[in-house]
């Protein structure tokens, strides 16, 4: 499994690279407006901060204007990988992108046919919501299995970026099913790495040791 960092926090990103895990970066545009400075400079030293996709949404809700942003995000770093919203304009933009060479990353998708149509459209990523599903009560990895299943059934080459994951539990989930990407709040990947037993192991070995050291 792929581990992305869904923030735009620069140290956030940098100490989860420390740490040798990271696989890349996904940002939008409610992440970007709390970081300071402009975004475009912000993209720019995300991607160098990070040897993998870093994705930066449009805004634009028209085809063409989509495509017109695509071209300028993608022009900020060969890294960049332009978020695309799950309308049948966003479609469009992808297919036009695809062909242009340009990775996309399908948004706010929150159902298995948007994922089929955004992989029919030719999509790298295809991101489906979970935390947000399960705020209305429909439990968001359910649809993330049955993505996996039709994606595996066809051969399609998109992959599935689990994203809105709220806590670890979506990222075993995630793994059991085979979804090849997790994108995950700062807060959240430091959760993976902790366990009480650990660091209780680790303070009796350390007071045992200091018997042998005397
Ligand atoms: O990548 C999309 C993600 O940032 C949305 O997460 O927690 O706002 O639903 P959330």
């Amino acid at each position: 499994m792929k581990i992305f960092i869904d923030t735009a926090n620069l140290e956030e990103i940098k100490e989860a690279e420390s740490w040798g895990i990271l696989d890349g970066v996904t940002t939008n545009p409610t992440l970007l407006s709390r970081e300071d400075g402009n975004f475009r400079d912000n993209l720019r030293k995300i991607c160098e901060a990070v040897n993998g996709p870093v994705s930066g949404e449009v805004v634009a809700l028209e085809a063409d204007g989509m495509v017109k942003e695509a071209r300028e995000l993608a022009k900020i770093h060969d890294n960049m990988v332009i978020k695309i919203p799950m309308t049948t304009e966003g479609l469009k933009a992808i297919k036009k992108l695809t062909a242009e060479g340009i990775k996309t990353n399908t948004t706010l998708v929150f159902s298995p046919l948007q994922a089929l149509m955004a992989a029919k459209a030719g999509t790298t990523f295809v991101s489906p919501f979970v935390g947000r599903m399960d705020d209305i009560q429909s439990p968001g990895m359910e649809m993330v299995e049955k993505i996996v299943k039709i994606f595996d059934n066809y051969d399609f080459d998109t992959e599935v970026l689990v994203a809105s994951i709220r806590n670890p539990l979506h990222i075993i989930q995630a793994g059991m099913m085979g979804a090849d990407i997790c994108t995950i709040p700062h807060k959240v990947i430091k959760k993976l790495v902790s366990h009480p037993k650990t660091d209780e192991g680790i303070e009796r070995f350390l007071a045992d040791w200091k018997k042998v050291e005397k």
